[in-house]
């Protein structure tokens, strides 16, 4: 009787089917969880970015240039966890349509908040995007997907910790 083969199957157009060790329905469900990952940082990108630009009053100095550092962190997130989902064998969302529809964060307000306001907003936006990356754990854990794991923990290790910055400007005593 021949040995089965260790080489993955050709698909259709002769471009080999993925054969990584984990089961298309759990790749399947890992993009999906981060597409949506992928969703809410580029929207706490984008509002973050928003507020360096349209921060006012005593503390502009400090909120302008703690914002750039945090948008810019977050601009370069998007590129390893957009690469993950494409090394998983599904597209990469990419349009404001996909985002809107995949991120658990509420757009930023079409009229810039006061500065504290903005603070509280992007403690929000840390702390939901901590949550959406939590919340994928178990699947990744299950299928012993250790990459998309190492990149949740980074990200985790980030929103938790910004959120505690953030959340430390609004503490007053
Ligand atoms: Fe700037």
């Amino acid at each position: 009787m021949a040995k089965k083969s260790a080489i993955a199957p050709a698909s259709a157009k002769g471009v080999p089917s993925i054969n990584i060790g984990i089961s298309d329905k759990d790749r399947a469900a890992i993009a999906q969880g981060l597409s949506k990952l992928l969703a809410d940082t580029y929207t706490l990108y984008l509002t973050t970015h928003n507020f360096h630009w349209n921060v006012t009053g005593p503390m502009f100095n400090s909120l302008h240039a703690m914002f750039m550092a945090q948008y810019t962190e977050l601009w370069n997130a998007v590129d390893p966890i957009a690469e993950r989902i494409r090394s998983l064998g599904h597209p990469a969302p990419g349009s404001y349509g996909q985002f809107a529809a995949l991120s658990s964060l509420k757009d930023a307000p079409a009229t810039p908040p006061k500065a504290l306001e903005m603070v509280r907003i992007l403690v929000e936006g840390h702390e939901g995007v901590a949550r959406t990356a939590r919340a994928l754990f178990p699947i990744v854990d299950k299928a012993g997907d250790e990459p998309s794991a190492d990149l949740l923990t980074q990200r985790l290790t980030v929103h938790e910790q910004t959120a505690w910055m953030l959340r430390s400007l609004l503490e007053d005593r």
